[in-house]
């Protein structure tokens, strides 16, 4: 059994002279006993007919948002639920540019909007087209939206011209998705751990001490991670961010309850500890609000360092473990010193005092620090985007 048989693929062909080729992919698809359905863009039908395409795909091929007849049997919604993944062959710069600002206008861009399936975009286009920088932004946005970019590869263009643009070719495009769905299977029998956000230390019922982290970079870890297969689970303090489909969520305040639900959720194959833990709680709960006129105390002794708790207990301590090292200062120094003293794998460090990657910012960049004295560099770009690619390592570092 290959990794796509009975996988339903929603095939979106939209109006570009390489649609033809779309019909070699729906082939080959076929041949791995995929059950295929199509939606077809109105310009599309200048390049394949709707009947070629139900000839190769023996399913049935969709053109019209508000044709009666179709959206009875299936409308946009359960088309979208009903597919394993859906592949966008070829995705013009029309296309990208809808999905990249959210128009929908047809019946290809409102499924691909209300989707929440893996997506993968196929471009092709004219050189100058796919070079433009409203075009490049709308690519960076879709990278950003979780979206998968096949291609486009250099080469002879239909229009004459040479350069990158030219849609991958179908057996190429048959590759990647068989990879990805065959990552996916084998991932499955990994768990995943990561805490976010920031705790709070309660003084009395209603005050507190806390920190700015917004837990959008531990979210957007999670989020990867159940994305690639793995059974995840995310401890997160109390943040903005709503919980996340299919990840095991439990929302704690305090660092002492953050401790206590990682423990429990033990063993996992890799833990990342993201959550911004207030190092310090206070000496004394008073259990009723304190008064103005009050004599305050508001000592405070140390809370127990979770990462290091988990790192440094063999029963406990998962294959890979790895930190996060918020820094505004002497940043390889201060990371290779938990590094170290924290007994994990990799420390991911990031300088918070920039406001541009800081805690509440979309985007972030991160240095990542290995056992083996070597490190990278993540440069400036989207959380999603980071954890992506924190989770891309983790993966190959797990096989
Ligand atoms: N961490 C933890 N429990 C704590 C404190 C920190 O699990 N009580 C984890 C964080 O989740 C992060 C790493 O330790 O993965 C480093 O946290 P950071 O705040 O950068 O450093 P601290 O250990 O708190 O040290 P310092 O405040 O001196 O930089």
């Amino acid at each position: 059994m290959n990794s796509l048989s009975n996988k339903k693929i929603l095939v979106v062909i939209c109006g570009g002279i390489s649609a033809y080729k779309s019909l070699e992919l729906i082939r080959g698809l076929k041949k791995k006993q995929v059950e295929i359905k199509t939606i077809i863009t109105k310009s599309a039908k200048e390049f394949v007919t709707p009947l070629s395409i139900t000839s190769l795909s023996q399913g049935k091929v969709y053109e019209d948002l508000f044709s009666s007849e179709s959206e009875s049997e299936m409308d946009h919604i359960s088309l979208s639920r009903w597919a394993d993944l859906i592949v966008v062959v070829p995705a013009t710069a029309n296309t990208i540019s809808k999905l990249s600002n959210g128009l929908t206008d047809d019946l290809a861009s409102t499924v691909l909007l209300a989707s929440n399936k893996k997506i993968f975009i196929v471009p092709a286009m004219n050189v100058r087209m796919w070079d433009h920088p409203s075009n490049k932004k709308n690519i960076i946005k879709l990278r950003e939206y979780g979206y998968s970019i096949i291609g486009p590869e250099i080469g002879d263009m239909a229009c004459g011209e040479y350069g990158e643009g030219k849609m991958t070719e179908p057996s190429d495009i048959l590759l990647h998705i068989e990879n990805y769905l065959s990552s996916l299977q084998k991932n499955k029998k990994y768990k995943a751990l990561v805490t976010a956000g920031p705790t709070r230390e309660y003084l009395d019922p209603v005050r507190y001490l806390t920190n700015k982290s917004s837990g959008k970079q531990g979210y957007e870890i999670a989020k990867s991670f159940r994305d690639n297969g793995f059974e995840t689970t995310l401890i997160s303090g109390i943040t903005n961010l709503k919980p996340l489909e299919d990840i095991k969520f439990i929302e704690v305040e305090t660092a002492d309850e953050m401790l206590k639900k990682t423990i429990e959720n033990l063993p996992v194959d890799v833990a990342v500890f993201s959550a911004a833990v207030c190092d310090y709680k206070f000496k004394k709960y008073n259990k009723e609000k304190i008064k103005k006129n009050a004599e305050l105390d508001i000592s405070m002794i140390k809370n127990t360092d979770i990462l290091s708790y988990v790192s440094k207990h063999n029963s406990l301590r998962p294959k890979l473990t790895v930190g996060f090292a918020a820094e505004t200062e002497n940043l390889d120094l201060n990371a290779k010193d938990k590094l170290s003293s924290k007994n994990c794998d990799w420390i991911i460090a990031n300088n918070v005092s920039d406001n541009e990657i800081g805690f509440d910012s979309e985007y972030n960049e991160v240095k990542i620090f290995y056992k083996n004295n070597k490190n990278e560099i993540l440069h400036k770009m989207n959380k999603s985007l980071i954890a992506e690619n924190i989770v891309e390592r983790v993966i190959k570092n797990l096989n």
